[in-house]
């Protein structure tokens, strides 16, 4: 009989809401596959450890066949070491009064550590996505302090956006999501987001083409960039389980491959259209023997350039904040 795959896979934040919607379906097989054995690293603060361990209790009573061992942990070394995959979604909420620069401060303090334990103690092969906001630049922050490991290797979630897209679409299209291929969201994981119809499709045909330009302009990119807000004003704290459906989602399709032409993944640039190379921003991707492929070649009209651009100037001046207090060079 041959030996099942097994891999070992490290969630930060692990007692946090979407920790608590993540672990179980990590465990039941949904995010690698039906034939790969997880074993589950958690990663919390100290005063999370018990709450992480609770968690982990109730792992055990599920008696998912494909899980093999959690171990809940205060000590990145630990927490990383043999990681195939890493979640990295412990991150420090903006507390009332703090600016921009102390969100990124508090936060470089967190993923500038993390990237250096992942960098000497993970697999070589390691995946990793940044779900912690603000999510482009933290993985920017956690790259930069893993020198040895491949930056492609470093990416931040822009499926929730891709997703939420595609649930937008459908609803006025009245398909299914599965239907509509060839969406993309560009730049930061913030509300200067473009969410992209130019070559999206339903059943086959343009989208541009059966909806209006109004309808594109005023509802359908405010409302997807602006999603996490709406959800944090109805439920009064952020999205969780769609925020960990979308990470189940683009892990796996980062490993196993997906079905679409394409889909969204916040990715280190090469310089593809315009976006300046190092920049962790969301591109149009597919997932080729295991790593993510920028989609090249398409047409950007003037209407989508203008919006990436935007975007993308976002993402350097969030890169010359951390830059400016000494968290990346
Ligand atoms: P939460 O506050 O419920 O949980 C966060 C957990 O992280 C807490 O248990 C905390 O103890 C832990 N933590 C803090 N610092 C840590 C560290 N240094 N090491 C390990 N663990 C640490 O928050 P949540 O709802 O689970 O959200 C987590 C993050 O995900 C937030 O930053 C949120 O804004 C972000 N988010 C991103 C997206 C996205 O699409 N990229 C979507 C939703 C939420
Ligand atoms: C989301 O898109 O739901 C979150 O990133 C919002 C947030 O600020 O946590």
């Amino acid at each position: 009989m041959t030996e099942p795959q097994k891999s070992t896979v490290t969630i930060t934040g692990a007692a946090g809401q979407i920790g608590y919607a993540l672990l179980f379906r990590i465990a039941s097989g949904a995010m690698l596959g039906p034939t790969t054995r997880v074993r589950l690293r958690l990663l919390e603060i100290p005063a999370a450890v018990h709450a992480a361990e609770g968690t982990a209790l109730e792992l055990d009573d599920c008696a998912f066949p494909l899980l093999d061992s959690i171990d809940v942990t205060d000590r990145a070394e630990e927490a990383f070491d043999g990681a195939d995959v890493a979640l990295l979604v412990g991150a420090r909420p903006r507390a009332a009064g703090m600016e921009r620069a102390d969100l990124l401060a508090a936060n470089g303090s967190i993923f500038g550590p993390q990237g250096r334990a992942i960098n000497d103690h993970a697999a070589d092969d390691i995946r990793v996505l940044v779900v912690g906001n603000p999510a482009n630049t933290n993985a920017l922050i956690a790259a930069a302090h893993a020198p040895d490991v491949p930056a492609e290797r470093f990416t931040a979630m822009t499926r929730l956006d891709h997703n939420r897209g595609l649930a937008q679409l459908a609803a006025k299209l009245g398909c299914r999501t599965s239907e509509i291929d060839g969406l993309t969201i560009w730049g930061n994981h913030s509300a200067t987001q473009y969410p992209d119809i130019t070559h999206a499709t339903a059943g086959g045909q343009p989208i541009a083409s059966l909806v209006e330009q109004e309808w594109v302009e005023q509802e359908f990119i405010p409302r997807v960039a602006r999603r996490g807000t709406e959800i944090i004003e109805a439920r009064g704290a952020s999205s969780a389980a769609s925020a960990a459906s979308a990470a189940i989602d683009q892990v796996h399709d980062w490993v196993l491959g997906g079905d679409a032409s394409w889909t969204s993944a916040g990715v280190v640039s090469d310089g593809s259209y315009g976006v300046p190379k190092g920049l962790v921003s969301s591109f149009p991707v597919r997932s080729i023997e295991g790593g993510w492929e920028i989609v090249p070649g398409l047409e950007v009209p003037e209407f989508s350039k203008v919006r990436i651009e935007a975007s993308v100037k976002e993402l350097e001046q969030e890169r010359e904040s951390v830059r400016t207090l000494g968290l990346i060079g």
